[in-house]
């Protein structure tokens, strides 16, 4: 259906069994620009290769002879969530497909694993809260004013947000050349390019792409209220490297759980020893620098300077196999970006309840393998 996506979700364990099969189904059911953005990262993008090379490269041995029952209920802020799995913030992610902010969030609740609402979603915190059932996570780009800053935070808490994300890895803006090649300005404009590539798309209307074309909405009022209004603006608001100061500012700010991603350095992460109740070790699926490692490849020293801190982590993960690898690496919980967006565009709701169940059955099945009764004993099968 031209404009819809598609719902019928018959036998998707045989049509997309992986959630390899899923990319490649919602590639065909976008627009080149939307496939651009999401499936790009910076320069040549080795960081992005890297971080599926760096999973891949990771063994574990499975034992025999000493079966046990497999639980994948995971600790982390505080839940005990379904999987050890959850979804990673995306700005923008209504330009994919409309609505697929509201869809991942209800997805992600329904299924006891945690959803992360971007800064720079294309709906508001307003909107979404209410769909996480109290345990919603809210990613802040750090407001360069303090006062937009603590009115972001004061909407995401009322919404019902709990925990609050800090990524600290956009102080300086990347290129994403595929991005330019696809003529995808930001702020986002309907130029004759962007209409010609939208009808290209089979599966696109014009009411699609009107649907998508992305309103910051969070960032509305204050685009209204700063001089010359223009999003530009906001680009120059949100572009800030956080320091200790900014860091215990928000700390000061924010009762609930306060997480730092974007760290790669284990020094980075000591230093936020007895300040963020955890970490996220991430370098943005690749879309900021295009020589850092893979969160694979640093997270064992990382896991070495802080025993105790809950540790999150993604990058490239495509299968509870790469869920596991993570975890044996010494992360708790294991995020994916770009994935369940493909399960959206692909099968609408349907995919990206379908992108749990494939992250479900491999964990169980590889869980199996490893005879390991919980996700964290995976550590003792590399
Ligand atoms: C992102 N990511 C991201 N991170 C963040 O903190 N705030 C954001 O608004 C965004 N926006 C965003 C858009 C798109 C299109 C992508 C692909 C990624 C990074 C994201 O949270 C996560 O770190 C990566 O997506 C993880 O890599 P995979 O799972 O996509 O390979």
């Amino acid at each position: 259906v031209r404009g819809e996506p598609l719902e019928d979700a018959m036998d998707l364990d045989d049509r997309a069994p992986s959630l390899a099969d899923l990319s490649a189904i919602a590639r065909r059911r976008v627009p080149r620009f939307v496939w651009e953005y999401l499936d790009s990262a910076t320069g040549d993008e080795t960081s992005k290769r890297g971080n599926t090379a760096a999973l891949d490269a990771v063994r574990l041995v499975p034992r025999v002879l000493s079966p046990v029952e497999a639980d994948l209920t995971t600790k982390v802020l505080g839940h005990d969530w379904a999987l050890p799995v959850g979804m990673a913030p995306v700005g923008m992610s209504g330009l994919v497909w409309p609505g697929a902010e509201s869809a991942l969030a209800g997805a992600a609740h329904r299924a006891g694993i945690p959803y992360c609402l971007s800064t720079v979603a294309s709906a508001t915190p307003e909107e979404i809260g209410p769909l996480t059932g109290g345990r919603g996570w809210f990613q802040l780009y750090p407001p360069r004013d303090s006062g937009i800053r603590r009115d972001m935070l004061a909407r995401a808490r009322d919404s019902g947000f709990e925990t609050l994300i800090l990524t600290a890895d956009v102080g300086t803006p990347s290129r994403r050349e595929r991005q330019r090649r696809a003529r995808l300005s930001n702020p986002m404009r309907l130029t004759p390019w962007i209409v010609a590539q939208a009808a290209l798309c089979p599966a696109w209307s014009i009411a699609t792409l009107r649907a998508g074309v992305p309103r910051l909405k969070t960032l509305e009022p204050y685009v209204r209220n700063a001089p010359g209004g223009t999003t530009g603006h906001i680009g120059y608001q949100l572009r800030v490297s956080p320091d200790r100061a900014y860091l215990e500012a928000l700390r000061a700010e924010w009762d609930g759980p306060l997480v730092v991603k974007g760290v790669l350095h284990p020094a980075d992460a000591q230093a936020l020893d007895g300040v963020a109740d955890a970490v996220w070790v991430s370098n943005h699926g690749g879309r900021q620098f295009e020589a850092a490692p893979a969160a694979a490849t640093v997270l064992p020293a990382i896991r070495d300077a802080l025993p105790d801190m809950p540790l999150i982590a993604d990058g490239g993960v495509r299968s509870g196999t790469d869920v596991l690898r993570l975890i044996a690496l010494g992360a708790d919980m294991v995020m994916l970006g770009r994935a369940f967006h493909h399960g959206y565009a692909a099968f609408g709701q349907a995919g990206i309840d379908h992108a749990i169940h494939v992250l479900r059955e491999g964990l169980i099945a590889d869980m199996g393998q490893l005879a390991i009764a919980s996700p964290a004993e995976a550590k003792a099968r590399l």
